[in-house]
C-alpha cells in the first residue's frame, strides 16, 4: 500500500486541503461525488458516457488506489470542492484529472489552487518528470485551467498515448514549467504522509 498523502495550503486565512481518502472516507462522500460527476455539464466536459452510482465511485477510486494511481478528495474549510487524481502513474510520468463539482463554484479559482498544490506534490515529494493531461477541445475552461498551471500542447507519441480519443488535445508539463508559473506560490504549500 502506499503512503496516503494530505497535501495543504493556508491562503488568506483559508484552508485548502487535498487528501487521498481511505475507503471509509470514499464512501462516506460517494453519493455526493456521483452527482457532481452527474451533473449534465460537468459528464459532457468529462466525456462520462454513463451515469455513475455511488458504489462505483466507491470502486473507482479503489481500483485506481490498486493501479497505483492517486485519487484526491479536495476541500475548502470542511467542504468537499471536487476530485482530483494522478493515474498511469510510472517512470516519472502521470497524467491529471481534475474536477470541481459545483457549478457554482466553476470559475472561481478552484481549480487553479488545488491544481497548484497537487503539482507541487508531484514535482516535489513524488519526483515526476512530466504531467499529461488530455482534454476535449470543447472544454475551455480546462484548455485554460492548464494552460495557466503551465501547461503546453504535446503531440508527441507519450502524450497522445494519454488520449481517449482522436480529437483531443493531448499537453504536458514539466517541473520546470510549473514552476516558473507558479513559484512564488510555492513554499506556502506543505503536505504529509496521513
Ligand atoms: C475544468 C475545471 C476543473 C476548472 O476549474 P475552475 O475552478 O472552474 O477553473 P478556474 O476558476 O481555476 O479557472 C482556470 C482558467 O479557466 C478559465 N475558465 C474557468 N471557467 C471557464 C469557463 N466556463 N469558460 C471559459 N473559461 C473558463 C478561467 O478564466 C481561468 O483562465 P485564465 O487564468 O486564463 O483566466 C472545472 O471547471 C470543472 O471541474 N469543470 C467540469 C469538469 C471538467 O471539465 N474537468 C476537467 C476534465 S479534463
Amino acid at each position: 500500500m502506499l503512503p496516503r498523502y494530505r497535501v495543504s495550503w493556508i491562503r488568506q486565512g483559508e484552508r485548502l486541503v487535498a487528501l487521498e481518502p481511505t475507503p471509509e472516507e470514499v464512501r462516506a462522500c460517494a453519493e455526493e461525488l456521483a452527482a457532481a460527476y452527474n451533473e449534465e455539464h460537468n459528464r459532457t466536459m468529462m466525456a462520462n458516457t454513463v451515469a455513475a452510482t455511488p458504489a462505483e465511485v466507491v470502486t473507482l477510486y479503489a481500483d485506481m488506489q490498486r493501479a497505483g494511481g492517486r485519487p484526491f478528495l479536495l476541500y475548502r474549510e470542511d467542504t468537499l470542492m471536487g476530485d482530483a487524481d494522478l493515474r498511469r502513474v510510472g517512470e516519472g510520468r502521470a497524467e491529471f484529472a481534475i474536477m470541481v463539482g459545483s457549478r457554482t463554484e466553476q470559475g472561481r479559482g478552484w481549480g487553479t489552487r488545488f491544481g497548484v498544490m497537487l503539482h507541487r506534490l508531484a514535482f516535489e515529494e513524488l519526483r515526476l518528470e512530466r504531467i499529461y493531461a488530455t482534454i476535449l477541445p470543447k472544454n475551455t475552461a480546462s484548455l485554460r485551467l492548464f494552460a495557466r498551471l503551465g501547461y503546453v500542447r504535446d503531440d508527441s507519441g507519450v502524450a497522445r498515448a494519454f488520449a481517449d480519443y482522436a480529437d483531443d488535445v493531448a499537453m504536458s508539463v514539466s517541473r520546470h514549467e510549473f514552476e516558473r508559473a507558479h513559484g512564488a506560490a510555492l513554499p506556502e504549500i506543505a503536505w504529509t504522509v496521513r
